[in-house]
């Protein structure tokens, strides 16, 4: 048994947020580690770099950049920090984040906790890991959405120079009218603004998993339009189809029920996207065999979070050992 199916009892005892933020300090401090999977066959290329395999952690554990130095020692190939905001802000009140652990889901209400722009480009001033870095940005909730382009621009110049790729979040179900600005205008003018001040860092936007085909084609279409990198499908759900056990809690749902919906996202954008276009699909990957349908299914590179959460530090060397023997099984 390893240590963490003896913490896991303990931690989740916690209450869901608490528990996040003392597994978070001990991973920042170095108290814990995870066990390391490496074969140079899962070995992948991407933003111009190479990974030593294409499982990355998605956006919305580390905030801030507080263990950026460490998520190499839990085998993720990547890591993508945020969501950051041009201004500080405390996010919604507590309690926001809820674990259905019957489901293998987690409710988050979260509201872009996080400490502002300036204070996470001074961290990553800092950093002394190399792991491939995507920042992941959002807006702040005391701007008004029609001044959004120049708060997205405002994160990226800060946070660009240590960023291997950039996100633009615009899909996240917890801030007040952000989803309107997936629409075919409001995206444009956010990404030509960031594509004006750097055309050279890839840039990706990141979708919902209840946006219609048609739109998933309009992001399509301002993504060829202004040369992005690619699309990360999907963010959290507001959807609650799939869970076993009734929730009230309002927020953005994740874990095995999403699964469904954010492979149905890829699967569109893969057949509807030019070749050349970057896919990174999230969203209930439980294990191995998820990774790998996900893949088959026209993703590029992967990430996890709360498979990662109930499946602790072990987690990826364990999916990336499956992901390895089905590939040589095919
Ligand atoms: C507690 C929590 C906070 C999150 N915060 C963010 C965020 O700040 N920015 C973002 O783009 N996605 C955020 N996400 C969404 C994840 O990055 C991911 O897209 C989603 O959880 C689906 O993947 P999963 O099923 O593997 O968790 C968050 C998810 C959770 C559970």
């Amino acid at each position: 048994m390893g240590w963490y199916e003896l913490a896991k009892p303990l931690l989740f005892a916690l209450d869901a947020e608490t528990a996040h933020e003392r597994g978070l300090e001990a991973i920042a401090h170095g108290w814990v580690s995870g066990r390391r999977y490496n074969d140079p066959a899962l070995r992948t290329l991407a933003f111009g770099r190479v990974l030593d395999n294409p499982i990355g952690l998605a956006a919305g554990f580390d905030k801030n950049a507080v263990a950026v130095d460490r998520w190499a020692e839990f085998g993720f190939g990547f890591v993508e920090i945020g969501t950051v905001t041009r201004h500080p802000q405390p996010g919604n009140p507590r309690p926001r984040l809820f674990r259905l652990p019957q489901d293998r889901a987690i409710i988050n209400r979260m509201g872009f906790n996080n400490d502002g722009a300036d204070a996470v480009a001074d961290r990553l001033s800092r950093r002394k890991s190399d792991i491939p870095l995507g920042i992941n940005l959002g807006k702040s909730k005391i701007t008004p959405l029609e001044e959004a382009p120049a708060d997205y621009a405002y994160s990226f110049a800060r946070l660009r120079p240590y960023a291997d790729y950039a996100v633009v979040n615009v899909s996240s179900p917890n801030t007040p009218g952000l989803r309107s600005l997936q629409d075919k205008d409001p995206l444009r003018r956010i990404v030509m603004g960031l594509r004006d001040l750097d055309a050279t860092c890839p840039l990706f936007v990141k979708v919902a998993p209840d946006l219609s085909e048609s739109a998933l084609d309009d992001v399509l279409a301002v993504a060829s339009e202004a040369g992005l990198e690619g699309i990360i499908a999907t963010n959290t759900t507001l959807s609650r189809d799939g869970l076993t056990k009734e929730s009230q809690e309002a927020g953005g749902m994740s874990g095995a029920p999403l699964r469904p919906l954010a492979l149905s996202a890829l699967q569109h954008l893969r057949r509807q996207a030019p070749p050349e276009m970057q896919l990174i699909g999230v969203g209930g990957l439980m294990n191995g065999e998820d990774a790998h349908e996900r893949m088959n299914a026209g993703a590029n590179l992967v990430q996890v979070y709360t498979g990662w959460v109930y499946g602790g530090p072990d987690f990826v060397a364990e999916l990336l050992e499956d992901l390895a023997r089905l590939r040589a099984d095919r």
